[in-house]
């Protein structure tokens, strides 16, 4: 068993407190600070990075990339530096690449092997080991990387050995999966052709964004009503450029939801990412009826950037359409909380993926409800939630699976429902979110073990 996690588990609970006030400093976007890193790799010289999400999965992605050859240092809080080897001057891994609880540094790292020729074995926590890789696996094979093993069902343990000269492929992707098309075009970098990756629906974009500020040839063009094509050339020189990481919209959504429900509350979260293809849920709560302002719109780091006043509001139900799940794939479990606040029923459409996320997310977020004494049902992908205006009962104790969303989403539902929530293991949450727990202490949460 890989040595991630193995610390005991530790449960937490939240009680319902006075107004949330103040203002959040929230951490790096997770999906950015992974791609740094492996940017960094992957380009000759000195890329500098501040803004840096220090939680344990991109800690994870950085030791992977060490292990590749990367010299990396970290200068202060969320300043690092990494000195890549470049495109084909990856060095064999001596162990394990072990990235605990991360789906994404596993899945883009398998795109980064791929496509040199070195041989790596890819592991990690009891939540990852059951993820399928399946979709990762398919179109590397395709490009000539060989699975030497794997665990059963295309599962971690997997061990890969790269292709010296990568198949120039074109690829649809199943489903609407960033990691997917990221995996693809990392291995694409290093291939003699054309990579083309093809989208149904568009996933979240920072690897084209960061490919092209790198120096790569990039074209996107839209393809079909919501979906994307994406053209890689192969074999170009990445060139080291800073790295401003913006804040992460995923980790924002807790604070954000949390001080919708607690009545009274008033905060402002600054510098928060709004990439449109990350903003749905901020779209999904503006139409529930969320005080929700955006000032000072800025670009900062290539991205748009905004910081948000939340205030307490009354929600209503909504009926959240299935084309808007890419955009918001990690925020359904605090959508989730929000709904069961809400008056009248909540449908949200098109949860396929959320089975395959760090737990089954979907049958997690129904059983916290049910714990919570709030009304559900999931019929085939869509997820329904009563809400109960408000008047959440609350009292019962989740089970969280190693999954650091459903830990935090259940905090917040604490933080307002009559009785309190506790939920199994908080450690989790220090894979994405480390200082969630202060910082919600800092705005009024009553949080404790
Ligand atoms: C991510 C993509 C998403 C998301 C994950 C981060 C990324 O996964 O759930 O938290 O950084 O590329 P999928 O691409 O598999 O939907």
């Amino acid at each position: 068993m890989s040595s991630s996690h193995s610390s005991a588990p530790r449960p937490l609970t939240a009680r319902r407190a006075g107004p949330l006030s103040g203002s959040v400093d929230l951490p790096g976007d997770k999906s950015i600070s992974h791609r740094a890193m492996i940017f960094g790799l992957l380009s000759v010289g000195e890329t500098h990075v501040t803004g840096l999400l220090e939680g344990e999965d991109v800690l994870r992605t950085a030791e992977a990339c060490r292990a590749l050859g990367a010299k990396i240092d970290r200068l202060g809080a969320g300043e690092w530096r990494v000195y890549g080897t470049g495109i084909g001057g990856l060095r064999e891994p001596s162990h394990v690449l072990d990235f605990g609880n991360a789906g994404t540094g596993s899945r883009l790292m398998m795109g980064v092997v791929g496509g040199h020729p070195i041989t790596a074995t890819f592991d990690g926590d009891a939540s990852l080991r059951k993820r399928p890789m399946r979709r990762i696996l398919d179109p590397l094979t395709e490009m000539g990387v060989t699975v030497v093993s794997q665990a059963e069902g295309g599962r971690c343990p997997i061990t890969l050995r790269g292709a010296a000269d990568p198949m120039p492929i074109t690829y649809r992707t199943p489903v609407a999966s960033a990691q997917i098309k990221s995996a693809i075009l990392l291995a694409g970098l290093n291939s003699p052709g054309r990579t083309t990756v093809i989208e149904t629906e568009a996933s979240r974009d920072h690897t084209e964004k960061m490919l092209s500020y790198f120096g790569a040839t990039v074209k996107v063009t839209p393809e079909g009503h919501d979906g994307r094509r994406i053209e890689l050339e192969g074999r170009p020189e990445l060139k080291p450029r800073p790295i401003v990481v913006p804040r992460d919209p995923s980790s924002a959504a807790f604070p954000m939801v949390a001080a919708l429900l607690v009545p009274s509350s008033d905060i402002t979260i600054a510098s928060v990412m709004m990439n449109p293809l990350r903003t749905g849920l901020l779209t999904t709560l503006l139409e529930m009826g969320a005080s929700i302002e955006l000032r000072n719109r800025r670009v900062e780091g290539g991205e748009d950037v905004a910081d948000l006043h939340v205030r307490a509001s009354n929600l209503k139900g909504v009926d959240v359409p299935a084309a808007r799940a890419p955009s918001m794939i990690d925020e359904y479990p605090i959508l989730a909380v929000a709904a069961a606040f809400a008056t009248g029923e909540t449908r949200m459409r098109g949860l396929n993926e959320l089975r395959v996320k760090e737990s089954d997310r979907l049958q997690a977020v129904a059983d916290g409800l049910a714990e919570a004494g709030v009304t559900y049902a999931i019929e085939g992908d869509d997820l329904i939630v009563q809400g109960l205006g408000g008047a959440v009962p609350g009292g019962g104790t989740v089970a969280t699976h190693l999954d650091h969303r459903i830990a935090m989403s259940f905090l917040v539902m604490g933080m307002a429902s009559d009785r309190p929530m506790t939920v199994d293991d908080e450690t989790m949450i220090a894979t994405s979110f480390p200082s969630f727990v202060g910082l919600m202490r800092a705005l009024g949460a009553d949080l404790s073990a």
